[in-house]
């Protein structure tokens, strides 16, 4: 398997971490060979939801040993009762009954996301056969928000052909973020760039860069840069050196010359590495166009803001992209940066 010098680089520091990882899509081949590529690696503990016999059958059939990987059918799991308690507690003040309860907890998505609120694994990483939807739901309804004011949005890292690292949001999560919804998704983006060992330098991004363009939309967008600047004197991030400017298109986020000229006085236009999307429909089709013609390595969507890590994964990913996406699962379990 091919991994990227950028993955090589986080699995390196995932490795010394011994965490636990539940792959809920043991029925999708690619899940079984990024488990067995991260096993290999003694990247995590992988914990294989699905049909143990047939999973088991693969792995000898490819000649592969199940060192660091256990499988485990919700069905026949001694914690399946403990597991459906759990979550009639969580969400019977919403409405759920028992009988709802028993039924749901089989659904992989919730099962591994309950191991997680059991504390019986660390993080999860699914999507290769689920809509974004059933992957965020349990997460949202169950691991929860880890800030009360703040919403929870979807990361993408993008590793470009040139050579840098940046971080997109929200590109799988909120439709149609409020210009104060822009606000947490911006300081969860920082924070995630200053998780993994980055500076941030944030670009609010729109199709008018410091009023060249009239609209509702970049209205928004400078509303929000200045709820965010506004957000960024709090004591919590004096420390941080956080850059943050918009409204900005993105040549001027990304081109020193462009943002010379549209935006001379901006200390991010030129050099933002924190990509900020005013909707989810420029988020995702820009990740995409970028992943597809611009030729990037994209890892996501990574949820950014929720109590523990569990993380999505594009239907259309590669075994590597899954392997990426469990290192990058493992590194988030870090409270501080890695
Ligand atoms: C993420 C998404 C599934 C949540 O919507 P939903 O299932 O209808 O969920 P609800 O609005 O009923 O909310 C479910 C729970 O999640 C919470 N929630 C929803 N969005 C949230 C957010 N952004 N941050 C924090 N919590 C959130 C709700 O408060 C609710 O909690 P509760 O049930 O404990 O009160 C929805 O926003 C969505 O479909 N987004 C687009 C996904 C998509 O198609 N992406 C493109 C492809 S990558």
């Amino acid at each position: 398997m091919k991994i990227s010098p950028y993955i090589e680089s986080l699995i390196e520091k995932a490795c010394k971490l011994n965490k636990t990882i539940v792959l809920p899509e043991g029925e999708d081949v690619r899940v079984l060979q990024a488990a067995h590529e991260a096993a290999e690696r003694h990247l995590a503990k992988l914990i294989i939801l699905g049909c143990p016999e047939e999973i088991n059958a693969y792995f000898d059939k490819q000649g592969w040993a199940m060192d660091g990987i256990e499988t485990l059918d919700p069905a026949r799991s001694p914690k399946l009762q403990d597991y459906a308690k759990l979550l009639y507690e969580l969400r019977k003040e919403k409405g759920m009954t028992e009988e709802e309860a028993a039924k749901t907890v089989l659904i992989p998505n919730y099962f591994g996301t309950l191991m997680i609120k059991a504390g019986d694994a660390d993080g999860m990483v699914s999507g290769a056969n689920h809509s974004t939807a059933d992957t965020v739901r349990p997460a949202l309804q169950i691991i929860k928000s880890s800030r009360k004011d703040r919403i929870v949005s979807a990361l993408f890292i993008m590793a470009a052909q040139n050579g840098r690292i940046y971080y997109l949001s929200d590109c799988a999560i909120n439709i149609n973020p409020t210009a104060k919804e822009l606000v947490d998704i911006a300081l969860s983006t920082a924070e995630s760039a200053m998780q993994f060992g980055d500076k941030p330098q944030i670009a609010m991004l729109s199709y008018s860069t410091y009023g060249s363009g009239k609209g509702e939309g970049a209205d928004k967008v400078r509303e929000a840069t200045a709820l965010a600047k506004e957000a960024l004197k709090a004591p919590e991030y004096a420390a941080m050196d956080i850059k943050l400017d918009g409204e900005l298109q993105a040549d001027a986020a990304l081109d020193v010359a462009v943002g010379q000229k549209k935006a001379p006085s901006s200390e991010v236009a030129g050099n933002a590495n924190v990509l900020i999307f005013p909707n989810i429909e420029a988020g995702n089709i820009g990740y995409k166009l970028l992943q597809r013609l611009g030729g990037a390595e994209m890892y996501g969507p990574l949820l950014q803001g929720l109590n523990a890590p569990i993380n999505d994964l594009s239907r259309g990913c590669f075994a590597e992209d899954i392997v990426g996406v469990i290192a990058i699962t493992v590194l988030q379990t870090q409270k501080k940066g890695c």
